[in-house]
This record gives structure tokens, sequence and C-alpha cells, in this order.
């Protein structure tokens, strides 16, 4: 009895009347994703409590601090469904909110606008009036609630229950019982998309949350275990008319990496293609296991997909990425071809500043364990490997030294505008010396990666893996072999970013004392 509410307020109202009139808008569709996205996520600071006042607190800041850094979007993630109640943890059972058609409906205590069967109408609104884009993060399939409830499916062309073969059909017609969310086992299941109805469930959410004015969807993964994630932008009209710039992005959790998904994430990159006056980025969060090779299976379908699993504050959780930020590169996915522009491997969120824990229901309490030197580490390797970047600390409590590190200016030109981004393995110093194409996921060593600027400069970055402070080098003869086409002579003129300081004219070679977990970034002009 207590374990669901159903929504019995009326859907329909809701999703008639926020459709855009789309006159001007079908031919003024820009490229998705033609940079890697940017922007904040609620999950590294609030796990999954997050309430209205506090999410739309926190977007007023991101308005006014980093949209101008290009942090355009402010994403829910998971469990806005989820009743707040005594106990209530991210693998509960039973206290999740569905309407008559199974899908998931914002926790009215939490999301006081949401009532009335608006969703996150108002919500998105509010974001678009202060600039902003509006994501959620949602999860695949169908909720353990609605097949237990059994809810009917709602045909979303029609506006009524599905029919086919005579017939109404049903939550568990669809589901999958067999195949859980390994992550959240007791939450959600999949959907077989093989039948029309369970297509039509898929379209019945997605629809919707386009309905609401969502910009951004997030499949927010779990603690160790790899989740896809899904993200949705819906790039409106571009700046045409404020209130009417309803971007869409959802993230989609549990589809990707080892909840691979192909079948229902074909179906809703299909919705996504087909909202013409509202350009959704779609992106998707695989698990640990996730391959280039799984990647070229649906990065024509989507904008983004994580390739690691959840990334919180401490130093392992860091040095993982850097051989699977090399594989993607090497593997030519940045920026490759994405569901109607271009798509991103995605390092994911940047728990830096004041955060809170994985399944905590305290909220944001404590700040980030990464050393300084482990935090610029982190930025670097994100900027070169033009990883998408979502800040997770609160920015309620925002302070300077990690305001400048998210925002520094040249971390953030190489992010959007660099280009051959790959691991440099011509590089020599620390125990074992350089680390060749065949280094291992060992997080050791020493690594390297390069880029080449806009203005013809290149960008290259020393890290120290080790746990010791390391003088590493390479020379510049070495440059052009990672980057053909560029006949890099020396001498080379440099400054490093993270001391400023000007190393003047290089001679011959590049190097850096790098501190423990630490970095060093060179922008260099060179012959
Ligand atoms: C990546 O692109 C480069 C340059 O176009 C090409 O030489 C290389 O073979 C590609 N690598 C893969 C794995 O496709
Ligand atoms: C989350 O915390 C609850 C207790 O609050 C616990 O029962 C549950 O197993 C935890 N789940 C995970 C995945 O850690």
């Amino acid at each position: 009895m207590k374990f669901f509410a159903l929504s019995i307020l009326c859907f329909f109202s809701s999703l008639l009347l926020h459709r855009i009139p789309s006159a001007n808008a079908a031919d003024k569709e820009t490229e998705h994703a033609a940079l890697p996205p940017r922007g904040w996520n609620s999950y590294d600071a609030f796990c999954w409590i997050i309430s209205e006042q506090e999410f739309l607190e926190s977007a007023d800041i991101v308005a006014k601090r980093l949209l101008p850094h290009g942090y355009e979007y402010v994403v829910v993630d998971y469990l806005w469904y989820r009743k707040k109640v005594k106990g209530a943890h991210i693998d509960s059972e039973g206290i999740d909110l569905i309407d008559e058609w199974g899908r998931m409906v914002p926790d009215p205590e939490r999301w006081p606008s949401s009532k009335g069967g608006k969703g996150f109408t108002e919500i998105a609104k509010k974001v678009h009036d202060i600039g902003l884009k509006f994501g959620i993060h949602v999860m695949k399939g169908i909720s353990t609630q609605a097949v237990n409830a059994n809810t009917l499916i709602y045909d979303y062309d029609k506006g009524g229950p599905y029919m086919e073969a005579g017939r109404q059909w049903r939550a568990q017609d669809i589901a999958i019982k067999e195949k859980p969310c390994a992550w959240m086992p007791h939450g959600f299941m999949a959907v077989n998309t093989k039948l029309g109805a369970g297509k039509a469930f898929l379209r019945s959410l997605h629809k919707q949350y386009a309905d609401w004015g969502v910009d951004f969807g997030t499949f927010e993964q779990f603690p160790s275990i790899f989740i896809a994630m899904l993200l949705i932008v819906l790039n409106l009209f571009s700046r045409l008319i404020n209130s009417f710039t309803f971007c869409l992005a959802v993230k989609h959790d549990c589809a990707f990496g080892d909840d691979l998904d192909e079948g229902e994430i074909a179906v809703v990159s299909e919705v996504f293609k087909g909202q013409q006056n509202r350009p959704i980025i779609y992106s998707l969060s695989p698990g640990t296991s996730a391959t280039p090779a799984m990647a070229q299976k649906i990065n024509g379908l989507a904008n983004m997909y994580r390739v690691t699993g959840d990334d919180w504050d401490s130093w392992p959780d860091v040095a993982a990425h850097f051989s699977v930020a090399r594989d993607f590169a090497a593997a030519n996915m940045t920026g490759a071809l994405g569901l109607k522009g271009k798509s991103w491997p995605d390092l994911d969120m940047l728990p830096l500043g004041w955060l809170t824990d994985a399944n905590s229901t305290q909220g944001p309490y404590r700040a980030c364990k990464l050393t300084q030197d482990e935090q610029k580490t982190q930025i670097t390797l994100w900027a070169m490997a033009k990883s998408p970047l979502m800040f997770g600390g609160d920015v309620r409590k925002l302070d300077d030294t990690t305001y400048g590190l998210i925002t520094n200016p040249t971390l953030l030109e190489i992010d959007h505008h660099s280009s051959n981004n790959k691991e440099f393995p011509y590089i020599n110093g620390g125990k074992g010396g350089a680390t060749g194409p065949s280094a291992g996921a060992i997080a050791s060593g020493v690594r390297s990666w390069i880029a080449t600027g806009r203005k013809g400069e290149i960008y290259l970055a020393f890290f120290n893996l080790n746990n010791a402070k390391t003088t590493i080098w390479a020379e510049i003869a070495d440059l052009s072999k990672a980057i053909p086409g560029w006949k890099i002579k020396p001498p080379c003129k440099g400054t490093e970013i993270w001391s400023g300081k000007d190393f003047g004219v290089m001679k011959k070679s590049v190097w850096a004392e790098v501190e423990t977990h630490g970095c060093a970034l060179f922008v260099l002009n060179c012959n």
C-alpha cells in the first residue's frame, strides 16, 4: 500500500501543454555536442537526496559563476522518484513513485513543483530562464515498482493504452526479470525491445522527458559497478526565445558497458533523433569493462558515454583513467560521429570541492580527499582527453582553489578546442623508464599526453603516477612522431601552466620535476 503511489494526475495535459510551436525551429538545428558538454551534476554532493530548493539554488550559482566558462548543463542525478523516508537507500524496494503508466514521477516532497502531474516542467523552465540547460538521470528499462503494479503501457502517439493483437499490454508483458540492472537489482530491469509494447513503453518515457523540457539525461552509476549513462540534450532552437528554449539532456544509466543494451539504446536514440525542434544530447554510461569496440556499436546513437565506473575522490580512481582514456583516443573515438553530431568518451564527473559519499543520505558534508596535485592531474587528463566536464562538488560552497581549477582558461581551451589528443609515449623518467604504447593498465609510472592548439601551439602534459617526485622529460625531436604531418623542430619556447613558470627557449628537450601524483602542463611554440 505504502510502497508506491500512482500519480492520478493527468499527464496528458502536461504533455500537450508543453509542446513547442515548431515554426522556425526545424531548420535551425545545430550539430549536437559539437564540443564536449560541460555542466554540473548533483550526484557527488548529494547522492540522490537533493531537493528542488537545493537544486535551484545550485543552478543559480552555476548560471552566475560557471556558465561564463561554458558549464551550461545542470543535471538532477538519479532517484528523483524515490521517497526519502527513514532507511531509504540506493537499492531500496517499494518506495518509488510512478504514474498510472508505470513511468517515474518526481517525489513531490522533494520536488514540490512537480505536483499536479507537472513532472520537471517548472524546474526546466526556471533553469532555461537563467540561461542553462536542464538534465535528468534516468535508468534503463522498467522499474520493479511498475512491474509489481503491472501498470498499463502508454501509447504516446495515440494518447491512450497501448493496444496490439486486440488487447491492452502491461508492464509484466515487457519486463525481463532475469535482466535486472546489475548495480540496482531491486530497482530496475530490462525491457523486451523486440515487442511493440516494449518499444512503446520506452517511447512513452523519453517523449515525456522531452515534453518536460529536459535537456540532459544522465544515467548515474553506482559504486564500483558500471552503469550506462544516457545523456540527452535538447538544444532547442538555440538561443531563440528564452522561455521556449527547452533543452533536453537525458543521462541513461545501466544501458552501456556491462549492462550494454543495444536494443534499448536504439529505441531511445530514435526518439531523440525525431525531436526536430528540440535537439537532444544523449549520454550513456558504461561499466568498468567499456571498450572502444563496445563504444563503436553505439557512438552514432549517442553523444557521450562513460568509459569507467564511478569516479570518486580517491587516487586509484583518478589513476585508473589513464589507460582507458588512451585506448579510446587511440581508437579515434574522441569527437567521433554521434547522434546528430558528435560523441565523446566521458571520464565521469569531477568530485572536487565539497562532497558527500556514495549511498549517503547526509548531503554534502566533507572536503575532497584528493591532494592539490592529484586534483590538477585529474582535470589536466580530462582536458587533454577532451572529456565532458561535469563538476560534482557543492557549488554553494565552492572554494577559490576549486573554482580556479575548474575554470582555468588554458585547461578549458584544451578541453574544447585542441586537436590530435592522445597519449604521448616517447617520454623518459621514473622507475622503469618510458611508458611505451604497450604499457599496461597498471596505474603507476609516468605518462604523458600531447595535443595541438588552434594557433599552432603544442600542449604537452607530463603525469607522475609514482609515489615519489619524478623528473620527466621528452626530446623535442620526438614530438612529431606522435603528430604526423606536424614538423615540430627545436627550439621551442614554453610556459608551464600550473606553476606559471616561463621555461624560455628549450633547445633540445622539455623536462620537469613532477610532484607525487602531480602533473606539468606545457604550452609550447616551436619552429
Ligand atoms: C585513427 O586515425 C588516424 C588518422 O586518420 C589513422 O591513421 C589511424 O589508423 C586511425 N586509427 C584507428 C584505430 O582507426
Ligand atoms: C546502502 O546503504 C544501506 C543502508 O543504509 C544498505 O542496506 C545497502 O546495502 C547499501 N547499498 C550499497 C550498494 O552500498
